[in-house]
């Protein structure tokens, strides 16, 4: 057996003998650095959002293994649309081929699919293959995938007031119901444990406008690994050290 397995082993063994309160159960991920990745092997972007796919598959595949119950991925954020037009088909491709590619996968392994962001403003082939799969997984039960496309925390919460504003204007709430439970009802996220943990990839020390009503108690993770290169271990490494945290909630 390889050191790398081996080194695995022990770290999926260190997670499973944990206190089940130390391991997150909700993990959002940045997955920052596809570009950089194949700049520095002298390849084109779309080369690094490739193996950008590659990792996603392996997280998805291996988070249920170490208790882990819902991942949300950053893949594409409402700014993102400012990138070369070229760049932005690849990934919209990327999305749509690895959705119903992976489709069986993610039924044999009780992944189901939710996409969080203005769906609506998605190209059609996206939103159809999308809506597809969402509803080919609703069954699933090991992990629920969140993907975040043209996704904005910023947006997100002004479109959550919208939808208040809208009832408040019905009648059918008052302003004096609004409180943060309410208020999350009407989030993307409705009804989804907020993230124990966030993992920023790529050494960038931002939030880039990720789930911020979301992550308001979530402890933050920074690695300086690429996206393409973060894996098994890199996840478990993450795991292990917010198990290690002391986390207070504005308590002492
Ligand atoms: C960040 O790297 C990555 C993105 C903006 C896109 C992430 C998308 C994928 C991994 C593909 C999505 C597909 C599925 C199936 C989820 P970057 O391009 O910002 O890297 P850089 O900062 O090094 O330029």
């Amino acid at each position: 057996m390889g050191t790398e397995s081996t080194n695995l082993e022990q770290l999926v063994e260190k997670i499973k003998s944990l206190p089940r309160e130390r391991v997150p159960v909700h993990i959002a991920i940045i997955m920052d650095g596809n570009g950089r990745w194949a700049r520095r092997r002298g390849l084109p972007r779309p080369e690094g959002h490739r193996a950008g796919v590659a990792a996603v598959k392996r997280v998805v595949r291996f988070a249920p293994d170490v208790g882990v119950k819902i991942l949300t991925l950053y893949a594409f954020s409402t700014e993102n649309w400012k990138r070369p037009r070229d760049e932005v088909k690849t990934i919209m491709n990327l999305l749509r081929d690895t959705a119903l590619g992976e489709l069986n996968e993610l039924v044999r392994n009780g992944v189901r699919l939710n996409v969080i962001g203005r769906f609506a403003g998605l190209p059609m082939p996206q939103r159809k293959a999308l809506s597809y799969v969402m509803k080919k997984t609703a069954g699933g039960k090991r992990l629920l995938l969140n993907l975040a496309l043209n996704y904005g925390g910023r947006a997100e919460i002004v479109d959550a007031t919208k939808k208040i504003a809208e009832k408040v204007k019905s009648g059918e709430i008052s302003p004096k119901d609004i409180d943060e439970a309410l208020f999350e009802q009407h989030l993307y996220t409705a009804g989804i444990p907020d993230p124990e943990l966030l993992i920023r990839t790529s050494g960038e020390l931002r939030l880039s406008n990720y789930l911020l009503w979301q992550t308001a108690y979530t402890e933050l993770y920074f690695t300086p690994v690429l996206w393409p290169d973060f894996d098994e271990i890199e996840f478990c490494k993450a795991i292990l050290d917010y198990a290690g945290r002391e986390r207070r909630f504005g308590g002492v």
